[in-house]
């Protein structure tokens, strides 16, 4: 498709841009970057009309087969060479090959924290040509089985250190999933996955087990919330894994990078671009279970990291933490990520040295990515002439009262002026194809635009409001509908509403998220309504949030109300509610703040409220 692309551009149109451009300042930034992409794509295009189909685990195997000594993860401290992880994943298959009765196409949930086994499985079953579905390690109770029964698994792995959380649901499982625990002594009705591997054979698993008949084929489910409901497993194609796995090596990586993950493996920055990606190159990472502020640099020095993937949060808390001498003295040269802001970006930058930070927009599931190639401070992306060959986007404008994208009397939606938020929609045919998500197509459906610009068209709704300026740069504005995102995680709203609502005194609830000062998200709030003649007993609001949601989805303001707004379709409005935020002095109804000390939300005062506002409270 690209050949005939670059063959059928009229070449007089692109010499007259060319010049055109030149007389621009990001003209060969832009160049040189749009000739990494369309070079990646004539590669894939090329193994296409060879009739080869190279996935990301044939290229793990290359990898294996050219340098199998050579570091591939580095996990607290201990080395695990190409060639071990390609052992260890052999192991993993043949169990599976020989102690169930998985086949090829098969799903299987994996539920494991960052950590070389999650590698380890995740690549064992692709070897067996089954589907991962990567499980958020957060969730737990009727969250966690919402997801595993979206995804239909026949089987599913559990981490040594989560098996407590599925002994929880094991009796509300369904019957015929298989339950493996990756560790010697595993409570009842648990297999485990580890006595079995230390007798397994470690031989190459016959290619016939994984070789794939089109890259269209589903490869992964990675749990994203849309802009609607529950969280959903989108379908994470062999194509897009590729594409993802690209994008160290767009950004400028090598071989002989050092890249650092701290980012959860279970969302695809940190298993296809951090991981998939590090195979494309060949290079080295370091594993972290988990993001640690006061060893972040510590640890650059001790594994003389050079590139490390970030979430806007991560930037802040190092730049919060305490002044060391030498803070400059270190080998990052670069940062691929999302989310920082422009104060925290510049701030970063005075204090720990020239780093090349890339931001990056992509949704897992929709076939749009914008990368910041220019370095411009709170830019996402740039646009231009050549990238809209490649990438079709849309920016239109949004009724925010009625949250909905605005439509004329004809009912057409229209693009946004420069310098306006627009919704960011991505065009869906054939040659850009949406692959949805598992379970319904209800799910899909939603996330879809019908009749946008013309009768019959078909848009994919990203959720993300957009701005473009003058220099068709792109910034990151807000997200709409029922999500928001805090801590690098998406937060869907009527999930924690439905948590809440299981309370015998409440009516019903709203819940979105509000802006804290010097916070990136929105930290969650939750407007109640009480059942008439009933008591708001806010401990066992307390209890039943924190037994039931992960930290991060946790509403750390509420707001009891006599009434709702809702539209004419009763979706209850938001826009209000989150627009008057959380200041007891302007809003009337009581509303209170979480206390995890007194283990309650206790009556947000005006006192509270300035200590939240000077950020003398953590979150
Ligand atoms: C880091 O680089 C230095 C200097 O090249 C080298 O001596 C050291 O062994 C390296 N450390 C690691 C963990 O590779
Ligand atoms: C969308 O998908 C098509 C084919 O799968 C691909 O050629 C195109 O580059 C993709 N576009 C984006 C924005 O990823
Ligand atoms: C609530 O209490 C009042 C007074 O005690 C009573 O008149 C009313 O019927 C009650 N309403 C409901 C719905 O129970």
């Amino acid at each position: 498709m690209l050949l005939s692309w670059l063959t059928g551009l009229g070449a007089g149109i692109v010499f007259l841009h060319f010049v055109q451009k030149l007389l621009f300042p990001y003209f060969w930034d832009d160049f040189w970057f749009l000739l990494k992409v369309v070079r990646h794509g004539i590669r894939l295009e090329m193994y296409k009309q060879r009739g080869e189909l190279v996935t990301v685990l044939d290229k793990f195997l290359s990898r294996v087969q050219r340098r199998p000594q050579k570091p591939f993860i580095i996990y607290e401290g201990d080395i695990y060479t190409y060639q071990d992880v390609d052992k260890t994943s052999s192991r993993v298959a043949h169990v599976f090959l020989n102690h169930s009765s998985l086949k090829k196409g098969d799903t299987v949930a994996l539920l494991m924290s960052n950590e070389p086994d999650f590698v380890h499985v995740w690549f064992g079953l692709a070897k067996l040509g089954c589907v991962v579905a990567f499980l958020n390690s957060n969730i737990r109770s009727n969250s966690l089985l919402n997801c595993i029964r979206t995804c239909g698994p026949a089987a599913l792995v559990v981490g040594a250190d989560l098996l407590e959380t599925i002994e929880e649901i094991l009796p509300s499982l369904p019957k015929d999933i298989n339950v493996w625990g990756m560790k010697d002594s595993v409570p009842q009705g648990i297999i485990s996955l580890k006595e079995k591997l230390s007798t397994s054979s470690e031989e190459p698993v016959p290619r016939r087990h994984h070789v794939v008949s089109s890259l269209k084929s589903t490869w992964l489910y990675i749990f994203t919330s849309g802009t609607t409901g529950l969280p959903k497993a989108a379908v994470i194609s062999q194509l897009q894994a590729l594409r993802g796995s690209a994008g160290l090596w767009a950004f400028g990586c090598t071989a002989d990078d050092i890249i650092y993950i701290t980012l959860p493996l279970y969302h695809s920055s940190g298993s296809l671009l951090g991981i998939a990606g590090c195979i494309e190159l060949g290079a080295t990472c370091v594993l972290k279970k988990k993001f640690s502020a006061s060893q972040f640099w510590s640890d650059c020095k001790k594994y003389n990291v050079t590139v490390f993937q970030y979430i806007g949060e991560l930037c802040r808390y190092l730049c919060k933490q305490p002044k060391r001498e030498g803070e400059k003295d270190h080998r990052v040269r670069l940062a691929v990520g999302n989310g920082i802001r422009s104060d925290v970006w510049r701030q970063f930058l005075d204090r720990f040295g020239n780093i090349k930070m890339c931001e990056l927009y992509g949704a897992t599931e929709a076939n749009i990515s914008f990368m910041n190639h220019t370095g411009k401070i709170g830019a996402v992306g740039r646009t231009n002439f050549f990238y809209k060959l490649f990438f079709t986007f849309d920016l239109i404008k949004y009724n925010f009262q009625k949250d909905e994208p605005m439509r004329n009397k004809q009912n057409w939606c229209s693009h946004v002026k420069k310098g306006e938020p627009g919704l960011l929609i991505s065009r869906v045919h054939a040659k850009n194809p949406f692959f949805g998500y598992a379970g319904s197509y209800k799910h899909t459906k939603n996330k879809l635009l019908f009749d946008v610009f013309k009768k019959g068209d078909i848009y994919f709704n990203t959720g993300d409001l957009m701005v473009q300026d003058q220099e068709n740069f792109l910034y990151f504005w807000d997200r709409i509908g029922d999500t928001f995102r805090w801590k690098g995680e998406n937060v869907a709203t009527t999930e924690v509403a439905d948590v809440i609502g299981m309370l015998d005194f409440i009516q019903e609830t709203n819940v979105y998220g509000v802006a804290v000062s010097g916070y990136e998200g929105k930290a969650g709030m939750a407007s109640i309504i009480l059942k008439p003649n009933k008591s708001l007993d806010l401990e066992k609001v307390y209890e039943q949030i924190v037994t039931s949601l992960p930290v991060y989805a946790y509403p750390r303001f509420l707001r009891i109300q006599e009434k709702m707004e809702t539209t004419g379709t009763f979706k209850l409005l938001k826009y209000q509610l989150v627009e008057e935020g959380f200041n007891p002095l302007k809003i009337s109804d009581p509303l209170y703040f979480m206390d995890n000390l007194k283990k309650s939300y206790v009556p947000l005062t005006k006192e509270l409220y300035d200590q939240i506002m000077l950020g003398e409270i953590k979150f």
